[in-house]
């Protein structure tokens, strides 16, 4: 399939799958990445080198990487957050890495068990040794569930040490999923002028998604977003948590738009379907519920 100028980057195996209780099978992980590699979307962000006792579930890093197909022209990425997990990255010859930090200190401090100053001093030999290139997250950009509504000033400062670090791209995260068109338009505006490319990366509790995607593909001409197929993600015993936007939904709301998104529906439900069995419930997508579309 012909892919356009937009770019869907494809979270589900990691970020979807991070927070499974059920133990997801290898087998499963692989057929689900290979089936994500006939889509149509550009990256794959296929797992994390994180300490397997802060995320069970992506303890299989290196068997899932080596194991999977690679589709040319894909990208096949996963999260680093520190030397060691660059190590065991650049051992699976990774195509790029994404490290991880967060414009909230109390996040922060739960996510990777760090200060924002200590994970930018974590990331500096990482990108210095990366020869790839590097993705910045900065998490809970717009609101935080510790501390609540995040200024853009804070993420600017965030993305300022990213950039000087040497990133290639920042991936800009509505980690709660709450955020609003009016709440992305005042982060837009103070963060496009000093940034790299930027991707944006929207969890969909409250159903926003969509909107925000669009409203920043129209009004600022962001072009990289992450989704995860069958919007996978969030824990069914928290409440409240809830996963990615759907990856299907996204090229729906582009397509409907108007906007050739090269990523094709029916294959990014088939990848992500046979995972029902082992979360026990079905895919969260719109798209995954109707019929014909
Ligand atoms: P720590 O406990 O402070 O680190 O964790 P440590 O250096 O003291 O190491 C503790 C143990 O972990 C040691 O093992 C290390 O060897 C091991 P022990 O000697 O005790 O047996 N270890 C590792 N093992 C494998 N690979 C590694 C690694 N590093 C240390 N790379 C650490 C710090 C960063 C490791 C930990 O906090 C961690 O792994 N956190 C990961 C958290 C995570 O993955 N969160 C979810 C992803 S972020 C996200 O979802 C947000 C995003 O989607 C955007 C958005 O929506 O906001 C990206
Ligand atoms: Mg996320």
């Amino acid at each position: 399939m012909k892919r356009g100028t937009l770019r869907l980057i494809e979270v589900g195996p990691r970020d979807g799958l991070q927070n499974e209780p059920n133990t997801i099978p290898l087998d499963a992980k692989i057929a689900f990445v290979n089936g994500l590699g006939k889509t149509g979307v550009a990256e794959i962000e296929v797992s994390s080198f994180v300490s397997s006792r802060w995320v069970p579930q992506l303890g299989d890093a290196e068997d899932v990487f080596l194991k999977i197909d690679r589709a040319p022209g894909v990208i096949y990425s996963a999260l680093v957050p520190n030397e060691k997990g660059l190590d065991r990255a650049l051992a699976c010859d990774i195509d790029k890495i994404s490290v991880f930090t967060a414009a909230s200190e109390v996040f922060n401090k739960h996510n990777i068990n760090a200060s924002i100053k200590e994970s930018i001093e974590r990331f500096r030999p990482v990108v210095e040794r990366s020869e790839r290139p590097v993705r910045g997250y900065i998490s809970t950009a717009i609101w935080c569930p510790y501390e609540g509504k995040i200024e853009p000033s804070a993420v600017v400062d965030v993305a300022k040490q990213l950039i000087d670090l040497g990133v290639s791209e920042l991936s800009v995260a509505d980690t709660v999923g709450k955020a609003s068109p009016p709440e992305v338009r005042a982060l837009l505006d103070a963060l496009l002028p000093c940034a790299v490319p930027v991707a944006l990366h929207f969890h969909d509790t409250y159903g926003m998604a969509i909107a925000n995607v669009l409203t920043a593909y129209k009004e600022y001409g962001i072009a990289s977003f992450d989704g995860s197929a069958g919007g996978l993600g969030g824990c069914p015993y928290a409440p409240g948590a809830s996963g990615n936007v759907a990856t299907e939904d996204l090229a729906f709301a582009f397509g409907a738009s108007g906007v050739e998104v090269g990523v094709d529906i029916n294959s990014v439900i088939e990848a992500a379907r046979p995972l029902e069995q082992y979360l026990g419930r079905p895919l969260a997508s719109r798209l995954s519920q109707v019929p014909e579309f």
